[in-house]
């Protein structure tokens, strides 16, 4: 039915007008030229008004968005409404934890939540179609963009791809669409050395085991869009590369909606040498399936002749706009392009629901790394030093891509602390030092900032040392070399170490940070990413025991930059690490600071052993493994049970562990509950040596436990 309407329209439309609706541009971007005092913004209407546009991104809200809706109405012969885009990555107006923080609450469902709450938010400025989620699995957190990511598993960013895909597009209310558009396929994660951009050179094996579940799970889902990434990937960008855009995308997969390109690809065709002018990259894109220029501008200009000297077939553009065509139908513009404003007492009730949203989602963020001597839950008494540039912070804590974020709406952690203990105890406040954006820089505590940290420390029994990242030191084009903290951070740590008084370290990031030495220093580590408009409510709600840490972490936190790439899901090597021509380093451990999957509790959890309803099953068999776990403490807590598995002979090398499945078990003190994980040709198959998907027999060993380092093992025979 959306098809033929789509193709009704086709048949009507010009080649301009389909090419204008293949076209997309930034409305943010908008120059004024000095000479003639024409803006960009002046040049699009003209453009919008002859239906030589077909996506916006980056407007402001509802007015704006119905003033050039407006222009479609009245100017165009088949008044197309535009798709207004937006990166709403972690919520909108409403910031949500960075997507790394999301991760590590081991929980798609609150992700689907989040997701379907920054829709709603950003629909009611106009906004139909949103650039998420981010699902590049990503295992180099020099990469600044691992802060957007799910982390470096493929099972847990597949998860997470499907509910936030679901909670973007509202799934569960139909008509009140949005479009979702997950990215950056592919491999864009793997860039060499973590440098943003940079060249991907990766294994078909790599790339179907690793970083395609996640968009696979994607397009299963509904997604309605998918966002070409920047990267060349086996020396094709993935804006002209067949392979990934139409083998793949659309013959494998049988996807059907709208291949974007990521801004200025198109251009970048020519930077990274595959074409040798604007025409040339426009016809290898468009050739390769790419749907929609993300504003180069390069079809507008030359698409249009390409198709009239026969270089691009016509039936090619005409997919092209069928393929948005039918995503505009679906979302119900071409009946309603225009928003309907909402009451600001239906505005303000549901920007309260989306608030209590945003502190239940940072709360379950947060993973607890080293509590010695039980020094965290603190008792609400006494007297607290908070200190450190990330404490009285209302702007980082918003991390990267929260444009539509305000500082005023966040809870700084020193907030977020008073708000907690009230008048019960007293809170002595220094900043010690600034975050320093840039990575070189050495700063030095300056005395007077030591005076005044050692007067706030003196008065306390406690200190909550309050570090991190500015937000301008993760997201796009923001790598590091270092994974320190940057500027005076660590001589601050130090100076108030040297006063005796119990550390709680709060890690502020919008990557996993390698600080082993933190360790001689702070009793307690929190690692508490960028939590957006919530932060220092749920950080307190942690500090003070509201709330029981259940966080558990998506990467794999190194010790050290020269440990990256380090991630769990690693293969064995002929020469596994133990000692002298082993695959080690002779100055490291391979190690890491803290595994996959690892989070503390404020209860301990106790696992039985791990058991198998069969020892051995045919390879199109299933088998259940289960386990008890009991919460042997005294609080309330969540634990996240974790199954991997590995194929211990095979016809190809296989990770030494796979995650397959987890399970959050909330248990009251005493409580015992039960976690049960079905193993079946899904968790079972491989790409075999001939790069199908098998089940090869033999024997396989299975672990659950809390972690990727530890768990309870056994083993099962496919026959
Ligand atoms: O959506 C983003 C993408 O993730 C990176 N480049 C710019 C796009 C639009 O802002």
């Amino acid at each position: 039915e959306i098809r033929h309407q789509a193709k009704q329209i086709i048949a009507s439309m010009s080649l301009e007008e389909k090419v204008g609706q293949m076209t997309q541009y930034d409305w943010g971007f908008n120059p004024i030229n000095p000479e003639t005092g024409v803006s960009v913004r002046d040049l699009l209407r003209d453009e919008i008004r002859q239906g030589r546009v077909g996506s916006i991104f980056n407007l402001s809200g509802a007015e704006e968005a119905n003033e050039l809706q407006q222009l479609i109405a009245e100017h165009t012969e088949h008044r197309i409404p535009l798709l207004i885009g937006r990166d709403v990555i972690h919520g909108y107006k409403t910031v949500f934890p960075i997507p790394l923080a999301q991760a590590s609450a081991w929980n798609p469902a609150l992700a689907y939540r989040t997701a379907e709450a920054a829709s709603r938010e950003s629909m009611a400025d106009g906004v139909a179609w949103v650039f998420a989620p981010m699902i590049d699995v990503s295992r180099d957190p020099r990469w600044g963009r691992i802060a957007e990511s799910i982390g470096e598993d493929p099972l847990l960013t597949s998860q997470y791809s499907r509910a936030w895909v679901e909670g973007a597009q509202i799934a569960d209310a139909p008509g009140q669409a949005t479009a979702s558009c997950p990215k950056h396929y592919a491999g864009y994660g793997l860039a060499e050395a973590g440098r943003d951009y940079n060249t991907v050179d990766l294994s078909d094996r790599e790339l179907r085991d690793v970083i395609l579940p996640p968009f696979r799970e994607a397009v299963e889902a509904g997604a309605l869009s998918i966002m070409a990434s920047f990267n060349e990937i086996n020396g094709i960008p993935a804006c002209a590369n067949e392979y990934l855009l139409k083998t793949i995308l659309r013959d494998e997969w049988g996807f059907e909606g709208i291949v974007a390109s990521d801004y200025n690809a198109l251009q970048e065709l020519i930077v990274h040498g595959v074409a040798g002018s604007e025409e040339e990259a426009c016809e290898r894109a468009v050739l390769a399936g790419c749907d929609m220029d993300m504003h180069s501008g390069f079809y507008m200009r030359h698409l249009p002749k390409l198709v009239r000297e026969g270089r691009v077939p016509e039936s090619v553009v005409d997919l092209s706009v069928l393929r948005i065509l039918a995503v505009k139908i679906k979302l119900g513009l071409l009946e309603q392009p225009f928003v309907k404003v909402p009451s600001a007492e239906t505005a303000a009730t549901a920007r309260a629901s989306y608030t209590a949203l945003a502190r239940e989602a940072a709360q379950q963020s947060i993973v607890l790394l080293r509590n010695e001597a039980q020094v965290l839950p603190l008792r609400k008494g006494g007297a607290i030093a908070v200190i450190g540039p990330l404490a009285d912070n209302q702007k980082d804590p918003l991390g990267c891509w929260a444009f539509d974020g305000k500082p005023e709406d966040v809870v700084s952690l020193l907030a977020g602390i008073r708000q907690a203990v009230g008048e019960v105890a007293a809170v002595h406040y220094a900043e010690g030092c600034g975050v320093s954006v840039d990575n070189m820089a050495f700063d030095e505590l300056s005395e007077a900032d030591i005076e005044q940290v050692m007067a706030a420390v003196h008065q306390s029994d406690v200190v909550v040392l309050a570090l991190g990242e500015s937000l301008e030191m993760s997201g796009e084009s923001r790598s590091r070399t270092s994974l320190d903290l940057p500027g005076a951070q660590r001589q601050l740590v130090e100076a108030v170490a040297a006063l005796g008084k119990p550390i709680v370290a709060v890690l502020m990031s919008g990557r996993p940070l390698a600080l082993p030495w933190l360790e001689q220093y702070a009793s307690a580590i929190v690692q508490a990413w960028h939590l957006g408009v919530q932060s220092g409510n749920a950080v307190a709600d942690v500090l003070f025991g509201d709330y029981n840490p259940s966080g558990r972490l998506p990467v794999t936190v190194p010790r050290s930059v020269g440990q990256v790439p380090i991630y769990y899901y690693r293969k064995k090597t002929g020469r596994p690490p133990g000692g002298v021509y082993s695959s080690y380093y002779i100055d490291s451990t391979t190690e890491p600071l803290y595994p996959f999957g690892y989070g503390l509790s404020y209860t301990n959890f106790q696992y039985s052993a791990v058991t198998a309803s069969v020892g051995s099953i045919s390879a199109d068999g299933q088998l259940t493994v289960s386990v008890t776990v009991t919460n042997t403490g005294d609080a309330a807590g969540t634990e996240v049970v974790q199954c991997y598995i590995r194929d211990e002979v095979a016809s190809v090398t296989q990770p030494l562990k796979k995650l397959i499945g987890f399970s959050r078990l909330q248990l009251a003190p005493g409580e015992s509950g039960c976690a049960t994980f079905v193993i079946g040709e899904q968790q079972l198959a491989i790409l075999d040596k001939d790069m199908k998907r098998a089940v090869e027999p033999g024997r396989f060993t299975i672990w659950v436990g809390p972690n990727a380092s530890s768990g309870d093992a056994l083993s099962i025979v496919v026959e």
